[in-house]
């Protein structure tokens, strides 16, 4: 695979749309840190996107979809290659039609696009009166970078919600796939990399508009009580170790508070990493080294981060 470079203005070409070119992946990510990409594209519907992969699989370059940029690190150097932002149809949300066939008479089933933002979900379906999605409420990314990482709060992730998707794969191939099928797992899922969710359709279950509204309420009041929401982060940094807790690890080696440039370890969790306002991401890379060998000096336990570190391939 390659960079861009020598294939520029073939893309000013080929794409009608609008490009940013060389522009920084902070504006894109809620950590506000990363380097430039190459080129950024927002594409508004499936033949486009279509027509972009197989453009960019001719030319082997590389590219990466961008959701809310919600988990993700982009290294200082920036991306040779193209960011994907999917709008547009991506965004929707609609009611699928009740199937009188179907053995789960009682379920509504939500068809959204990759694109849309998981808080406008989880705020349709409590205008709907529909449960299941209430842990969601405060996860701040969209439903395609929801289903990739089977994201997950008090107990409940998004996989057990999925009944099927529709997905492109990297040759932009256009399958659909039960949500059984996609081998969820503690925040992943088990498809191929690469492979971009067009929209998934979640099962949910009609209930008491006030008692969804007072459990999205719960949930966000934890959040806000135990987590550092109201600054730049990526959520969670580490995933859990099997039967144990990152944050008691990281608190328990005695890092709270530490810091490398603006890169801190959040007083108020210590598996949230905080970007106090200048940090860079090799700041946010550097201290996540040093959490890994103090973590792994005191415990013998390697953390893995949840937050997606895009690099060049
Ligand atoms: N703890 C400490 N010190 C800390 C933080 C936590 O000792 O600084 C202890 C807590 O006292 C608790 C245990 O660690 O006994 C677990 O902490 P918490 O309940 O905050 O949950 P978590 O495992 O750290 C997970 C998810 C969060 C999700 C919460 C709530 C992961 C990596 N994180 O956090 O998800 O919101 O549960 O269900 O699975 C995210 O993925 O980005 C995220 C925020």
């Amino acid at each position: 695979m390659s960079s861009l470079n020598s294939h520029a203005k073939d893309l000013a070409r080929f794409w009608k749309g609008r490009i940013l070119w060389d522009s920084p992946m902070s504006q894109f990510s809620t950590f506000k840190v990363g380097g430039p990409a190459e080129a950024i594209l927002t594409v508004s519907n499936t033949g486009e996107l279509q027509s972009l992969i197989q453009w960019l699989k001719k030319y082997e370059i590389d590219w990466w979809i961008v959701g809310r940029g919600s988990n993700i690190l982009v290294p200082d150097r920036g991306l040779a290659g193209v960011i994907i932002i999917l709008e547009g149809e991506f965004r929707s949300i609609e009611k699928l039609p009740a199937d009188p066939h179907t053995p789960q008479k009682e379920k509504v089933f939500i068809r959204a696009g990759g694109g849309c933002l998981l808080l406008k979900l989880v705020r349709y379906c409590t205008g709907q009166s529909l449960s299941g999605l209430e842990f969601a409420n405060g996860i701040p990314g969209s439903i395609g970078g929801a289903i990739v990482m089977n994201a997950g709060a008090w107990g409940q992730e998004i996989g057990s919600l999925v009944d099927a998707v529709v997905l492109m794969d990297s040759n932009g191939n256009i399958f659909s796939e039960e949500g059984q099928n996609l081998g969820f797992i503690y925040r992943k899922w088990s498809m191929p990399k690469n492979t971009i969710v067009l929209s998934a359709t979640l099962r949910l279950t009609p209930g008491n508009k006030d008692e969804i509204i007072a459990l999205c309420r719960k949930y966000q009041e934890l959040r806000r009580k135990n987590q550092p929401i109201a600054e730049a982060s990526a959520g969670s940094f580490f995933k859990n170790p099997p039967a144990d807790s990152a944050g008691r690890l990281i608190d328990q080696a005695g890092l709270k508070g530490f810091s490398i440039g603006g890169a801190k370890i959040s007083e108020k969790h210590a598996n949230f990493i905080v970007n106090t306002g200048k940090a860079s991401a090799t700041d946010i890379l550097n201290l996540m080294q040093v959490v890994q060998q103090e973590v792994y000096k005191r415990f013998g336990i390697e953390l893995e981060p949840e937050v997606h570190i895009l690099e060049d391939k």
